[in-house]
């Protein structure tokens, strides 16, 4: 039987650490839609083009299958038997369907309780083991380091460098898309690996001319997880956006290389005002993402606001995760709606419609 693979590693085979040989383990990942935005600029006066990378449109519906396809690959290569990683949800998500999809064993430490439904869900029915821990991300990442020293299990974190390898390949799409670099490239930071990612495939397209110039870079955490903000590590996370609950990021230093080199910044959003810009993503635009993908477009909407970002620019937001997955946080967000339920009639219903008109 032959095999046809559409992912990201056969599209950029020729940028990524494989070989004629290697067996590629792929859901179809990348190829997101990069979505202009067409309301909310002008709902804020500004003239910007504001471009969303919907990273939620992946088979687990996360960025992650980005790293994951580039990670399980080699670590199959490698002929590892068995993944793990620590995680806030959706690197457990995408761990456990490409382990399946490999025929390998993924176990995953999630805190518990502090992980959304939807995250759960897939981890549950992909099969995975699941281990939950009375500790955050942080601590199931110590664990995770630790034991990988004492059991044969290849960590899938994003410490992992084809993690970063994988996730390079959505700076490479948007360049592709745009003809070159965007001139903003806004994102969420948790435990720093995608920026980091998005950094080294933006130079790397940079330095062999397919893009003339690199984006500034600006990273927005949650302003109850904010290290990079505080300049330290922040020992109690706390956040409504529970993907980036974490106080001790892995690729400290890479991130701050990235911020410099660019010349970007790091910034924190409010529990408020990620919850506002995904309310407003979704009510303006039509584009549902997790709460934590929000807090890309909510710091820069700030940074547009306040000038730091100037009109005429061109701006990249990545909405790392899809809305589906935290389906508590998005119904707890729209106790006003009130859906309204009536008689099975066509005058009840024709009596909706018209007083809503
Ligand atoms: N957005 C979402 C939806 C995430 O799940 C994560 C990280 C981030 C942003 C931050 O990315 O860590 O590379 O800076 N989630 C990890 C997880 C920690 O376990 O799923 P980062």
């Amino acid at each position: 039987m032959s095999t046809r693979y559409t992912g990201l590693i056969e599209k950029y085979k020729d940028r990524l650490p494989v070989s004629e040989s290697t067996r590629f383990i792929s859901l179809g990942e990348g190829n997101t839609p990069l979505i202009q935005l067409q309301n909310i600029p002008r709902l804020i006066g500004k003239d910007v083009d504001i471009y969303v990378k919907y990273e939620g449109l992946n088979p687990t519906g996360s960025f992650k299958d980005r790293g994951m396809t580039m990670a399980v690959t080699k670590a199959v290569e490698e002929g590892s038997q068995a993944i793990i990683c620590a995680s806030t949800g959706n690197t457990s998500a995408a761990a456990a369907a490409y382990a399946v999809r490999a025929g390998i064993k993924a176990f995953v430490l999630i805190p518990e309780g502090k992980i959304a439904l939807g995250k759960l869900a897939q981890t549950l029915m992909y099969g995975a083991e699941i281990i939950q821990i009375n500790g955050n991300f942080d601590a199931g990442m110590s664990l995770v380091k630790e034991v990988a020293d004492h059991a044969p299990v290849t960590i899938v974190n994003s410490i992992n460098p084809f993690r970063i390898e994988g996730q390079k390949t959505a700076a490479f799409e948007i360049v592709d898309e745009l003809g070159d670099a965007p001139d903003f490239h806004c994102l969420p930071v948790g435990n720093a690996g995608n920026i980091t990612a998005y950094w080294k495939g933006y130079s790397e397209y940079a330095e062999s001319g397919v893009a003339n110039k690199r984006p500034v870079m600006c990273g927005y955490q949650a302003a109850g997880a904010a290290p990079f903000i505080a300049g330290k590590m922040v020992d109690n996370p706390e956040t409504v956006a529970t993907a980036i609950r974490i106080g001790h990021p892995q690729s400290w230093d890479k991130a701050w290389n990235a911020e410099k080199e660019s010349g970007g910044w790091f910034d924190a959003k409010t529990d408020a005002q990620i919850l506002a810009a995904q309310k407003m993503l979704s009510q303006f635009e039509g584009v549902f993402c997790e709460p934590a993908s929000a807090t890309s477009l909510a710091g820069a909407l700030e940074d547009i606001g306040s000038g730091k970002i100037p009109e005429g620019s061109k701006i990249v937001c990545t909405l790392t995760g899809n809305g589906l997955k935290d389906p508590d946080t998005a119904i707890s967000q729209c106790k006003d709606a009130h859906p309204v339920t009536i008689e099975a009639t066509l005058d009840a219903v024709k009596k909706v419609i018209l007083d809503q008109m």
